[in-house]
């Protein structure tokens, strides 16, 4: 696991797309999954004005990192949503690159099956960025989460629940999400993990020091053998 510490947001969110557009310019058509919540937003603007400077569209794809059951795509507060507005409109990225999973699915194990087909088609994941919970959770992988499931539908914990009310402009009470499960994010080539703010500063103390805990799925990306870790001082102030 490498480290990287930005003095602030702003220089750990740089410092991480960097990483990112440089490792993508050497992949052909290459399959990205990116998380949504707040600690992307600058990330993703650096990104996006870097490819609409070099008036470049990516010639990337793109699989959805979880959602949450029950909240339309094109519901603001959905993960899809989210990268409409922060990634995919300004790049004009079309429909045939993206694949994200449908929270309002009748048959969420179809939906399920229906992204991991996609992932199979592009023979797994080239770069996977993530944000990381205060519980440890990677994606809606909440604590205890089976290291081998490619995707799960779970029952959120309390603290996901609570944090996941500041995604949206209505109150909304959410019991459940979809996601890539440990497997397929363990299995992709490269993972980049990205945690601002003291809030964070215990759960990346474990992830970068502390032993490997099933009860904080964050720490199974030890077992990684390409990830990067990008933090700023408040989410590193818990490290030896
Ligand atoms: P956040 O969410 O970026 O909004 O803190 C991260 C996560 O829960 O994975």
């Amino acid at each position: 696991m490498k480290l990287t510490i930005g003095e602030g947001f702003e220089e750990m969110s740089h410092a991480a797309a960097e990483d990112f557009i440089h490792r993508l310019e050497r992949i052909n058509k290459p399959l990205v999954c990116l998380p949504s919540g707040k600690t992307p937003v600058e990330f993703l603007r650096y990104v996006r004005e870097h490819y609409l400077r070099m008036k470049r569209q990516p010639d990337w794809f793109f699989v959805g990192l979880d959602e949450w059951v029950g909240v339309a795509q094109n519901e603001k507060g959905s993960c899809r949503e989210f990268f409409d507005r922060h990634l995919f409109k300004s790049l004009g990225v079309t429909e045939d690159r993206i694949c994200f999973f449908n929270g309002m699915a009748d048959d969420l194990h179809a939906e399920c099956r229906r992204v991991e087909s996609f992932i199979d088609s592009h023979k797994g994941i080239d770069v996977c960025v993530l944000g990381i919970g205060t519980n440890g959770h990677l994606g809606l992988n909440e604590p205890g989460s089976d290291r081998s499931l490619r995707t799960q539908v779970v029952d959120l914990t309390v603290s996901t629940r609570v944090a996941a009310r500041d995604y949206f402009d209505e109150p909304r009470e959410l019991y459940q999400g979809v996601t890539l499960g440990l497997g397929i994010l363990l299995d992709s080539r490269c993972v980049l993990l990205m945690a601002s703010g003291s809030s964070k500063s215990q759960v990346m103390q474990s992830v970068v020091e502390g032993p490997l805990d099933p009860s904080i799925p964050g720490t199974w990306l030890q077992e990684h053998p390409d990830c990067h870790v990008y933090l700023d001082r408040g989410a590193a102030s818990g490290l030896a």
